[in-house]
């Protein structure tokens, strides 16, 4: 099918300019303003005309259909992708989980599966490492030459679950020297954590606010340096995955002015709510239980300035869904047990472009580089996704300005019985979405198929 966008604002990380784009066979064929009709005759022609057209959103950080805490997040790869659609998310990687025991071959076909046939839109899979015996430094090699699946996520917190010791981040980091890949880590002290959590408990505090308390940001800010620092000492490039408080802003921001390869993302969640949140009454809190957890409200101002001025490079949303009503309850007399993690996938575009470019934080075109240009060129996905020009997959969203939406479980699409934004008013709302140059939400309605998704390999840097 081919597809004809006329008399949109044109946003890329770069640009901004009115053309027409025409699509054909899934791809951006030709931009340019009055293209000749006998040239670039469209199945379809969608008028943009008052309307942005940005590169489709990319999340490079989301957990759909996840074992965790005891439970499995809510949404899967169908109902996952729809609602990323809606909120303007054209491409996802998100995680398989390489558990002990088991080879990263296993766990690559085990989450396949999982999206086959399901997902709406294109889709690719970072790798959780949690053991690295010399197999599976072998096994990373394959990963990236001959899957694609080009990074792998270490974590320095969870205990007995994911949690790997120094040793093992550090050999993971130099075979990603050999291999061309990159380790993206979960940088909190899981040893400090764990003891304070124990000492919590013992206390009696069993409310979803011990959840932070235990939580505390120097345990991020720890962990993000040691974890630079082992990169530093592998020679290469660190990602810090979900960054949510100035210790570890600081941390990358330093290593950065150093001239050294660290990257970092931060998430809506840790721009918009606060450790208020875990305050709200009775069990309320736990709708906010995830890690790391939401900070002071004063570290928001510090994110967007890191925003701002590149200490960090990309919003992911770490969407991992769990209904308040059966799962967050598993923690009900423990906050321990409170399954770690909140949806988020659909409202990223809406809540950063209200927050950040109307409210003056960050420009039109950082808002795109932060949602979908830098994330495609750090993972590898770029200029195929990314951006909107000839020969790049037509992964476009035609995003209204000037719209308004009440955020909430009635008006959004995620499988999860809450919204942590609910009730939040948001200006700046995904109108159509075009992937691979199908129209998929088109005037707000689902207009896709489950399965027209594809595995997408990655590229090394
Ligand atoms: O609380 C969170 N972040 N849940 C998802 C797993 C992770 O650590 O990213
Ligand atoms: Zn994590
Ligand atoms: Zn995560």
């Amino acid at each position: 099918m081919s597809l004809l966008i006329t008399n949109g604002r044109i946003i890329t990380a770069t640009d901004d300019y009115v053309a027409d784009i025409y699509c054909d066979q899934g791809e951006v064929v030709a931009i340019g303003r009055n293209l000749p009709s006998h040239r670039f005759q469209a199945d379809r022609t969608l008028d943009a005309s008052g309307q942005y057209v940005l590169p489709g959103g990319i999340d490079v950080h989301t957990h759909l259909d996840m074992p965790f805490g005891g439970t499995t997040s809510t949404d899967d790869f169908e109902t996952g992708t729809i609602a990323a659609a809606f909120g303007g998310t054209t491409c996802l990687v998100d995680f398989a989980i390489q558990y002990r025991g088991q080879t990263m071959r296993h766990a690559l076909d085990e989450w396949m599966k999982k999206a086959a046939g399901k997902a709406v839109t294109d889709y690719s899979f970072h790798m959780i490492v949690t053991e690295l015996p010399d197999a599976g430094l072998g096994d990373m090699d394959t990963m990236v030459r001959d899957e694609g699946v080009t990074s792998f996520k270490l974590f320095m917190a969870y205990p007995g679950v994911f949690m790997v010791d120094d040793a093992t981040i550090f050999r993971a980091l130099r075979r990603t020297g050999e291999n061309g890949g990159i380790v993206c880590m979960h940088a909190e002290n899981g040893g400090v954590i764990d003891l304070l959590v124990q000492e919590a408990l013992r206390k009696g505090h069993k409310a979803p606010k011990y959840h932070a308390l235990t939580r505390p940001p120097r345990a991020e800010g720890e962990a993000t340096g040691r974890a630079i620092a082992l990169a530093e000492m592998a020679g290469v490039p660190i990602y810090i995955v979900h960054l949510s408080s100035a210790d570890a802003l600081q941390k990358v921001r330093e290593a950065r002015d150093m001239g050294l390869p660290a990257y970092a993302e931060t998430c809506p969640q840790y721009l918009f709510l606060s450790y208020d949140n875990y305050e709200e009454a009775g069990f309320e809190g736990a709708k906010y239980v995830m890690s790391p957890p939401l900070r002071a409200k004063e570290t928001q101002d510090q994110l967007w300035r890191g925003l701002a001025f590149n200490d960090l490079q990309a919003i992911s949303t770490d969407h991992c869904p769990f209904c308040m009503k059966e799962q967050k309850t598993l923690g009900k007399d423990d906050f321990s047990k409170i399954p770690n993690g909140a949806p988020g996938i659909e409202t990223r575009m809406s809540l950063v472009y209200d927050g950040g470019v109307r409210a003056g934080r960050i420009s039109l075109n950082r808002f795109v580089e932060l949602t979908s240009t830098s994330p495609a060129k750090i993972f590898g996905l770029f200029p195929r996704k990314g951006t909107i020009a000839p020969g790049s997959d037509a992964d476009i969203v035609i995003f209204d300005p000037e719209k308004r939406m009440t955020l909430g479980v009635k008006t959004l699409h995620m499988n999860v019985d809450y919204n942590p934004y609910e009730g939040r008013e948001v200006t700046g709302v995904t109108d159509t979405v075009i992937s691979r140059g199908q129209v998929v939400i088109d005037a707000g309605r689902f207009t896709g198929r489950a399965g027209a998704g594809s595995f997408l390999r990655r590229s090394t840097r």
